[in-house]
C-alpha cells in the first residue's frame, strides 16, 4: 500500500498560508449580537468564566470533525492579545471538573458499545459530552476585576438532534444565575456563546448589566485569535447571521412535530422557512436574518437600477460614517406580489472591502430576473406573474427599505418543466398573501420579456470508457483501503484497486465540511497495513479498549505518517461572512490539502436548508436562505475544483433537514416547495459551478428513498439540471431493510459508498437475475471510471 503522508511534523508554508485563512474567515464569521459600549476593549486584566473559555468547541461532531494540529482557544487568544487572565484558579477547578466528567461520560459510552455494530455506532454517533457549567459562581469569590468574559459553550452533531431542553437549546440554572451575577458584578460584561447553532436567550431579557453579546460560533483552529481581536477591535466585526435567531423555540413553525415522526417529516409550513415564515406572519425574531452591529456606522443610498440580459442590477452607494474602518454587507430583497408567497426573499448580496471612516465604495448587486419567480404547480412551469414586485436593500431581513419597483406588464413563462417528485397526498400548508402600497416616488422598471431557458438533455450519455464493465467499479471497498492500492489515512472510503494492474488505479473520498478530515499520525507497518495514531473521530474514544487496542497502531512497529489539514470555520459561520471571495479561498486551500495528500473527492460542501434551529447538523449547513447557500456552495465548489483532477461532492441531496431517523423518515414536501427552497441552492451551486460529484441523502423523499428515486436522481440531476458528475450514495444508506442496491444503480446512482463485498455481491446478484440491465452498469461504470481517469494523483 502506498500513501502520500509526510514524513516530518514541521509546520509547513502551506498550513501557514491556510491557518491565516482560516484566521481571516473566523474574524468575519463573528457576529456582534449586542453591545452597549462595552466593546471593543482595551486588553486589560479580566474574569474569564464559562465552559467554553478553555475548552472551546471549534466545530461539530461526527463525520463534519477535521482535526488541526493545534486549536485555538478562548482563554489562549485572550493571552495572546495581552489580556491578563485573573480567575486561573476558577479554570483549573474547571479543568478538572471536565476531565472528570468525561472520564465518567467514555465509560459509559463504552459499556453502551460493548459490542459495536454499524448501527449502534450510528445511534451514538450524535451523542455528546455535555460540558460542565463550572458550577455556581458566588459573589464573595468573584476575581476583582471591571471587565468580565463568560463564555457559554453548546455541542452537536452528526446522528442526534438537538432539544428543547437547558444545557442544550436553553441556558441551564447554573448559566443563568452566573450570567446574572457576573452581569451585576463587573462594570464591563460581555457573553461570548460558542455553538454551531442558535441558542434561547430568553433569561437574558430581565438580566441588566450584560455589556455586550458575541456569536462567536464554532470558528475552527484559529477561533480563539479571530474572537480576541473582534474584542479589542483590532478586526471591526463584519459577520451577519444566516439564520434567524427566534425567541424562543415556540416560534418556530411546527417545532413540536421535528423529528418526532419515525416515519414522516411533513413539511407542512411550506415556503415559509426562516425568515420567510418570520416575516411573512409577523413573529418578531431575536435576531432576524442578515442581522449584526459592527464599531462603526454604515449608509447606504441606491443610485440606480437598470436592466441588462435578463439580469436586474441596482448599484448602491455605501458610505463608511463612523469612527472605525470596516466591512459591509449589503442584501438585496424583493417582494413579489399576490397569493402565496413570502413578505420578501434574499435576491443579492455584497460585501464592501475594508472602508476607512468616510469612505465610500459604489457596489453592484446584481441578481435575475428569475430570482423573481414562483414554481406554477398546476402547469409545472417557473413564471415571473404580472404585478409590480419591489426590490428592498436592507441590513437584515428587518430592516428594508423600498428602493425600486420593478413593473412585470404580462406573466413570464420562465421554464416549463416535468412534474417531478410530487407528495403522496395533498401537504396542508401555510398561506400568506402580500398585500402591500406601491409606491409612486421610486424608480420604476419594466420587463416585458425574457429569455426563456429550455431544458433538454445537456449531458450527452458517456461511452467509450470501458467496453468491459464490472460492478465492482460501482462500489466503494467498505471504510477501509484495499492492501492492493493506495491509501490516506483518516479517507473514509476507496474505489476498488481490483484493476490497478490494468491502469485503473484507486482513490480516495475524504470528509469535510470545516476542512479536510485525516489522521494527523498514523503507523505504516511493514506489511503495508496503516493504523492511526489517534483517532480523528471522537466517536472512536467511545469504543471498548479492548478494540482500539486493536484500532490503534504501535508507533515503534513501523513508520510515523503525519498529515497536517486546516479546521476552518464550520459552514454555518463560513455563510455569516457573506464573503464568497473568502468562501472560495476556503475550497482552493482544502484542494490544495487534497493535492498534497492525495485525496480525490471531498465529502463537502454540505448543503441542506436549515429548517429547524434543533438539527444537529445546522452547524454543517450554510444557511435558512437557498440563495445564500448556493452562493457558498458553488463558490467553495468552483474553488476545489480549480485544482484539476480535485473533486467536491455537494451533499445531502436533498430534504435531509433533521438527523432523528435519518435513514427511516420520509420528508413529504410539496413540489413548489422544493423548488423554491430545497433545491433551489443545489441548482444554483450545480449550474453556476458543474461540481464532479453530488451524494445523495438518507432519507426517503415523498415515500421514495432519494438514492432509488429516478425523478430525482435521473430526470432532474441529469436531464434538467444537466449535470454531468458521479452521483453517489451517503455511507451506509443501502441494503437489508433500506435502499435496495440495484434499484439506487437503476435510478440514476452511479456508486454505492462506501460499499463492500456486501454490496459487490447484492449488485452482482441482481444483475444475474435481470434486475439490473449491462445499460445501467456500463452508464455507471463510465461515470465512475472517467473520475478516476481524471483523478490528480
Ligand atoms: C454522512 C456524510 C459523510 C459520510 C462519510 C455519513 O454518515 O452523512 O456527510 O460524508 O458519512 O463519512
Amino acid at each position: 500500500m502506498t500513501t502520500k503522508s509526510q514524513l516530518t511534523d514541521h509546520e509547513s508554508a502551506r498550513e501557514l498560508r491556510n491557518r491565516a485563512l482560516s484566521y481571516e474567515i473566523a474574524t468575519e464569521g463573528v457576529v456582534l449580537l449586542e453591545n452597549n459600549g462595552v466593546l471593543p476593549l482595551s486588553p486589560c486584566p479580566i474574569a474569564l468564566y464559562g465552559a467554553g473559555a478553555q475548552y472551546t468547541i471549534k466545530g461539530g461532531s461526527g463525520s463534519g470533525e477535521v482535526n488541526a494540529r493545534h486549536n485555538v482557544s478562548v482563554l489562549e487568544g485572550l493571552i495572546d492579545a495581552g489580556f491578563d487572565i485573573l480567575t486561573n484558579e476558577w479554570l483549573k477547578r474547571y479543568d478538572e471538573q471536565w476531565k472528570s466528567g468525561r472520564k465518567s461520560f467514555l465509560s459509559s459510552m463504552r459499556r453502551k458499545l460493548l459490542i459495536p455494530t454499524a448501527r449502534r455506532i450510528d445511534a451514538l454517533l450524535g451523542i455528546e459530552y455535555i460540558y460542565p457549567t463550572g458550577g455556581m459562581l458566588v459573589a464573595e469569590q468573584l476575581a476583582s476585576a471591571d471587565t468580565c468574559i463568560y463564555v457559554v459553550a453548546r455541542q452537536s452533531g452528526e446522528g442526534k438532534d438537538r432539544e428543547d431542553i437547558p444545557g442544550n437549546f436553553r441556558l441551564t440554572d447554573d448559566e443563568i444565575a452566573n450570567i446574572r451575577l457576573c452581569a451585576a458584578n463587573y462594570p464591563r460584561f460581555v457573553l461570548l456563546i460558542n455553538s454551531g447553532a442558535p441558542i434561547d436567550l430568553t433569561p437574558l431579557d430581565d438580566i441588566p448589566g450584560i455589556g455586550a453579546i458575541v456569536y462567536m460560533g464554532q470558528l475552527g483552529m484559529e477561533g480563539g485569535h479571530a474572537v480576541a481581536h473582534i474584542l479589542t477591535g483590532k478586526v471591526n466585526p463584519s459577520g451577519k447571521l444566516a439564520v434567524t435567531w427566534p425567541k424562543s423555540y415556540e416560534d418556530v413553525p411546527f417545532g413540536d412535530e421535528f423529528g418526532k415522526d419515525p416515519e414522516l417529516a411533513l413539511y407542512k409550513e411550506g415556503i415559509y422557512v426562516g425568515y420567510r415564515y418570520f416575516d411573512s406572519f409577523d413573529v418578531s425574531p431575536r435576531y432576524p436574518f442578515g442581522y449584526g452591529l459592527t464599531y462603526t456606522s454604515f449608509v447606504h443610498s441606491a443610485q440606480q437600477i437598470r436592466l441588462s440580459d435578463d439580469k436586474l442590477i441596482c448599484s448602491v452607494e455605501v458610505t463608511n460614517n463612523g469612527p472605525r474602518a470596516g466591512k459591509n454587507i449589503v442584501q438585496a430583497y424583493a417582494r413579489c406580489p399576490g397569493e402565496d408567497c413570502e413578505y420578501q426573499r434574499l435576491v443579492a448580496f455584497a460585501k464592501t472591502k475594508v472602508l476607512q471612516p468616510k469612505e465610500t465604495e459604489i457596489i453592484s448587486l446584481c441578481f435575475d430576473i428569475a430570482s423573481l419567480a414562483q414554481y406554477d404547480e398546476s402547469d409545472a412551469q417557473t413564471i415571473v406573474r404580472e404585478g409590480d414586485y419591489i426590490v428592498l436593500l436592507g441590513d437584515d431581513s428587518r430592516s428594508t427599505v423600498p428602493v425600486a419597483v420593478v413593473r412585470v406588464p404580462n406573466t413570464l413563462i420562465l421554464e416549463h418543466h416535468k412534474h417531478l417528485c410530487r407528495p403522496r397526498t395533498n401537504i396542508a400548508e401555510l398561506h400568506h398573501t402580500n398585500r402591500f402600497e406601491v409606491p409612486r416616488d421610486l424608480p420604476h422598471i419594466s420587463i416585458n420579456s425574457i429569455t426563456r431557458a429550455e431544458h433538454s438533455r445537456v449531458v450527452a450519455p458517456l461511452t467509450g470508457e470501458t467496453s468491459q464493465f464490472d460492478v465492482r467499479l460501482l462500489a466503494g471497498t467498505g471504510m477501509n483501503a484495499d492492501k492492493n492500492g493506495f491509501s490516506v489515512p483518516g479517507a473514509v472510503g476507496h474505489t476498488t484497486a481490483a484493476f490497478v494492474n490494468e491502469g485503473v488505479h484507486n482513490i480516495e473520498f475524504c470528509d469535510g465540511p470545516a476542512g479536510l478530515r485525516l489522521e494527523k499520525k498514523s503507523v505504516l507497518y511493514p506489511n503495508g497495513e496503516i493504523k492511526p495514531l489517534e483517532f480523528s473521530l471522537s466517536i472512536y474514544e467511545y469504543l471498548p479498549r479492548w478494540m482500539r487496542y486493536f484500532l490503534i497502531g504501535k508507533e515503534n512497529k513501523g513508520q510515523v505518517l503525519y498529515q497536517y489539514v486546516t479546521a476552518f470555520p464550520v459552514e454555518a459561520m463560513v455563510a455569516q461572512t457573506w464573503n464568497v471571495e473568502l468562501a472560495q479561498k476556503m475550497g482552493e486551500a482544502i484542494s490544495d490539502e487534497m493535492s498534497e495528500y492525495g485525496v480525490s473527492f471531498w465529502l463537502g460542501p454540505a448543503m441542506n436548508i436549515v429548517r429547524n434551529p434543533l438539527c444537529g447538523r445546522n452547524y454543517e449547513y450554510y444557511s435558512e436562505d437557498p440563495l445564500l447557500t448556493g452562493r457558498m456552495a458553488s463558490v467553495t465548489a468552483k474553488g476545489v475544483e480549480s485544482r484539476s483532477g480535485n473533486y467536491c461532492t455537494l451533499k445531502h441531496f436533498c430534504a435531509n433537514n433533521q438527523e432523528a431517523y435519518r435513514r427511516t423518515v420520509s420528508s413529504d414536501v410539496d413540489e413548489r416547495v422544493l423548488r423554491e427552497i430545497y433545491w433551489r441552492g443545489f441548482e444554483i451551486a450545480i449550474r453556476e459551478a458543474h461540481p464532479s460529484s453530488i451524494m445523495i441523502a438518507y432519507n426517503k423523499l415523498n415515500g421514495t428513498y432519494c438514492a432509488m428515486n429516478h425523478e430525482l436522481c435521473s430526470d432532474l440531476l441529469r436531464d434538467e439540471w444537466g449535470f454531468d458528475g458521479v452521483i453517489m450514495t451517503d455511507w451506509y444508506s443501502t441494503g437489508p431493510e433500506l435502499a435496495d442496491e440495484a434499484e439506487c444503480i437503476r435510478a440514476g446512482v452511479d456508486l454505492i459508498m462506501p460499499g463492500g463485498e456486501e454490496t459487490i455481491q447484492a449488485l452482482t446478484k441482481a444483475h444475474k437475475e435481470g434486475k439490473l440491465s449491462d445499460a445501467d452498469i456500463n452508464r455507471a461504470t463510465n461515470q465512475v471510471l472517467r473520475a478516476i481517469r481524471n483523478a490528480r494523483r
